[in-house]
């Protein structure tokens, strides 16, 4: 049995121990720490779901003819609760994820949890971690939510059983680089997502298919790969891990949601908090050479938020940004985004949960 790391004695998890867990906050990236607890909950025969209960973390049993390891019949989710100084907790915008976890279940033939039930699993796993999550300005728990089908499959069919989890790891920064300017290389011989396929949902495949392309280019030491459209091959889609935008005489644009591509929480909030800012917003088809002629490109994930790109690779060519302190825009909607996230700012839009 795993032994409960921040817990002084076995305490139910409703009486979460207030007191941090005994790790190095100042060292964490965007790797897994395990934690106290995972959320489970089961489908049941008419498509909706067990109401769930916390199980110590730690790993599950799985029939070898699950649908998820066979099939690739799964969905995952990403967001982030944050720490306030008065150790107050808060989730940004989760309904969003439970409504993109439920279109995503519809494309890829699952049944899915209640947007209700979502958010009140995320709360429920949260507050039982809560020593895990990081004091504030140190990071935050990234929540993790699973779809996937448990069932047992032989045949291809979707799978007559579903698991809807949730486990949370502290992070930091994703990237190597932490905030500082990230370095991406454009693929021109792979493709994340083709027209009609399921680059627009969260489905677990898409993220596999980018690790060759991935690895390839960050053994050549760039921090990740900026994929083309697969028709055309000259208008941006996303980055492995993040939407993207670039700046050009204080225009922000990126690409328009097709469904090739990730619809981001983070990237539609930070459309939302540049037009607030004053800033023109255009979602659109973005070529390559635009790209390569911007004053400035970032990535906004809820792994990565907003990240500055200090270069592109493309076709054997570096453009470098940043140089001439064109403008910081990035910079601006980093500090914007993440003052909202932790409660230190205003939240006209109640995008923020306690
Ligand atoms: C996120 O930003 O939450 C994601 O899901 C991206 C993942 C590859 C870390």
């Amino acid at each position: 049995e795993p032994s409960f790391r921040c817990q002084s004695s076995r305490k139910s998890a409703i009486q979460a121990a207030t007191q941090l867990a005994d790790i190095n906050w100042d060292s964490i990236g965007f790797g897994l720490v395990s934690t106290d607890y995972m959320y489970i909950a089961k489908s049941l025969k008419d498509g909706e779901f067990s109401e769930g209960e916390l199980h110590r973390f730690g790993p599950i049993q799985l029939s070898p003819s699950a649908g998820i390891l066979n099939y690739g019949q799964g969905l995952f989710e990403g967001l982030k609760a944050y720490q306030r100084e008065d150790g107050s907790i808060l989730l940004f915008r989760p309904e969003e994820n439970a409504l993109r976890m439920r279109l995503g279940a519809e494309r890829m033939c699952m049944p899915s949890p209640t947007v209700e039930h979502f958010v009140d699993a995320v709360k429920k796993v949260v507050v039982a971690n809560k020593c895990w999550i990081p004091p504030s300005g140190k990071g935050s728990l990234y929540i993790r939510p699973l779809l996937m089908g448990t069932g047992t499959v032989l045949g291809l069919a979707p799978a007559p059983e579903y698991t809807f989890l949730i486990f949370v790891s502290p992070v930091g920064n994703y990237f190597k680089e932490g905030l500082a300017p990230i370095n991406l290389i454009v693929e021109n011989e792979f493709h994340r997502a083709i027209p009609g396929g399921t680059g627009g949902v969260k489905t677990v495949g898409n993220y596999a298919a980018v690790l060759k392309a991935q690895s390839t280019a960050k053994a050549k030491g760039y921090s990740d790969v900026l994929y083309l459209d697969s028709i055309h091959k000259k208008y941006l889609e996303e980055v492995s891990s993040c939407n993207v935008f670039v700046v050009k005489d204080n225009v922000i644009s990126t690409p328009a949601i097709n469904g090739t591509i990730l619809p981001g929480i983070t990237r539609k909030s930070v459309i939302e908090v540049a037009r607030t800012q004053g800033f023109l917003v255009e979602e659109r088809l973005v070529t390559v050479d635009e790209l390569l002629d911007a004053d400035e490109v970032f990535c906004t994930g809820t792994a990565v938020v907003v990240s500055p790109v200090g270069s592109i690779t493309y076709l054997g060519k570096r453009v470098e940004y940043g140089k001439n302190a064109v403008s910081c825009v990035s910079g601006l909607l980093y500090n914007v985004l993440t003052s909202l996230q932790m409660g230190l700012s205003e939240d006209p839009l109640g995008w923020t949960v306690i």
